[in-house]
């Protein structure tokens, strides 16, 4: 196949350039419509093309012209048999993704960590997670991923499970040892399904860990829109045969997707796959060795460490993705939310995120060397001015014990709740999300039983000041839980 080409938006082109009476929505017909300023901001060539499922222009419910002849290419491009393109972000893949391979009491691996969309599948197909602890990193306080021996000992205790699902790379740019994950899980016939949301460039460069197509995943949601230059909210579907039926994935995108679909995101994605194919290497070169000379200059400087692969030591940490910068403060002795307000009031960097003790930073094909120079100075500044090693803290970063299951997650979330004071929560099922940041790990989850532990490992980090998140109540006095009906005596 040809990657120079974009089909899909190279026929929306066209069609705008033909100069079309537009009798359908978008009532803003080519802008015409709108509000002036935001049409002089948003310029006319964008709303040119904001257009809708005419038939020139396919349908992505039903492709069957240019967004499937876009998707082959993209299927080409990642090493998939099918590609399907998400308007809804990864969440909406995600959701697609997990409902396409579990239902109604349907057992799914889940790492402990997973983002919020995981859930919301689970409670939407009813079925029953089963969780698996991500390994902890106590020297920089995050949480990689999981280790193959923990998939298979999970395997093991729960020989009906109908899917894995393993975040890869994390957030951080961890990878785990993901072929290895897959061979084990496909010899027990489980399919293998992957939150690539951090990874959609890793396909394109030999010095990066290996995506989940190349590692023989079934399925993998990709992220275009967060690393791999597409707009905002764009995502796609990779997809191998053989384990999980493509036709059934397509359906459960469509049920979950807008009819509405926006041909500006969805032109941008066949755009990002053509440059991710034809430059992607090239340009992951630059970047790969911009991010690590940033990595270098960021240790030279006294109070910072910026890990790389020396922290590689375990099955969940087996390779790394060096563009993504996570560095750690704590030496200094302030946290990386004052890091982070600190960089944003004197240099107007914005970073990724921080939490207790880190920034992340990603580097793109977007960056050049002014832009590293510019964020190395910063922290070299923040590092002389914030200095006070004595007020280090100590990382706190323990996993709590995951709590039994006694409802399923959907059961619990459509059942009869009351509030109770969190002191007095023990025994009861819990009805809403709770988790402590770092490391962002759920402590309790809608249908768990509470324990005393729980209580206690909640009240803890309460009292050293790390941000609990995730209960109606923000004060964590009281906790949701389910109504139990008292037997008739
Ligand atoms: C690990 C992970 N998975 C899934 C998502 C969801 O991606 P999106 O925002 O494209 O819906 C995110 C978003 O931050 C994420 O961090």
């Amino acid at each position: 196949m040809d990657q120079t080409q974009t089909p899909l938006f190279s026929a929306l082109r066209r069609h705008a350039g033909s100069g079309p009476v537009q009798f359908h929505i978008p009532g803003h017909k080519k802008g015409a419509g709108m509000d002036l300023e935001f049409r002089q901001f948003m310029g006319d060539n964008a709303l040119s093309i904001d257009l809708i499922n005419i038939a020139p222009l396919d349908d992505l419910h039903n492709p069957a012209g240019v967004i499937l002849e876009a998707q082959r290419l993209a299927a080409e491009a990642f090493g998939a048999d099918y590609t399907f393109f998400s308007v809804q972000g990864t969440s909406g893949a995600i959701m697609a993704m997990i409902m396409s391979v579990v239902g109604e009491g349907d057992k799914i691996l889940v790492p402990r960590n997973v983002h919020k969309s995981v859930m919301t599948a689970i409670i939407l197909a009813g079925a029953l997670p089963v969780f698996i602890p991500p390994v902890m990193d106590r020297r920089i306080g995050i949480s990689h991923g999981i280790t193959v021996q923990e998939v298979e000992r999970a395997l093991d205790l729960h020989p009906d499970a109908r899917a894995v699902l393993i975040i890869n790379p994390t957030y951080f740019g961890v990878a785990a040892n993901l072929r290895e994950i897959v061979r084990i899980a496909h010899g027990r016939r489980v399919p293998v399904i992957v939150d690539e949301a951090h990874g959609v460039h890793v396909h394109f460069h030999d010095d990066l860990p290996l995506s989940a197509m190349q590692a023989g995943a079934d399925m993998a949601a990709t992220s275009v829109h967060k690393l791999g230059g597409s707009l905002t909210q764009s995502s796609i579907l990779n997809v191998r045969r053989g384990l999980v039926d493509p036709k059934r994935v397509q359906a459960l995108l469509s049920m979950l997707t807008t009819t509405s679909t926006s041909y500006l995101l969805l032109a941008s994605l066949d755009a990002a796959r053509r440059n991710l194919a034809v430059n992607g290497s090239a340009a992951l070169e630059r970047t790969i060795r911009l991010a690590q000379e940033a990595r270098r200059r960021i240790n030279e400087i006294s109070g910072l460490y910026c890990f790389g692969e020396e922290i590689l030591d375990s099955e969940a940490a087996y390779d790394l993705d060096p563009t993504k910068l996570t560095i750690h403060v704590r030496e200094l002795g302030i946290t990386g939310y004052e890091a982070e307000k600190w960089l944003r009031k004197h240099y107007n960097i914005e970073v990724e995120l921080s939490d207790l003790y880190n920034l992340l930073c990603i580097v793109t094909p977007g960056d050049t060397e002014a832009e590293i120079d510019l964020l190395v100075k910063a922290l070299r500044r923040l590092a002389e001015e914030n200095a006070n090693p004595k007020a280090a803290r100590d990382i706190i970063v323990r996993m709590p014990q995951i709590p039994r299951l006694a409802l399923s997650p959907r059961d619990a979330f459509y059942a009869a709740t009351e509030s109770v004071p969190l002191k007095e929560a023990d025994g009861r099922i819990i009805a809403e999300f709770i988790m402590v940041y770092p490391p962002g790990i759920p402590i309790l989850m809608p249908g768990e039983i509470i324990t005393r532990e729980n209580i206690e490992y909640i009240e803890e980090p309460l009292r050293v000041g790390l941000s609990v998140q995730g209960p109606e109540d923000k004060t964590i006095g009281n906790v949701k839980v389910i109504v139990e009906t008292s037997a008739i005596p």
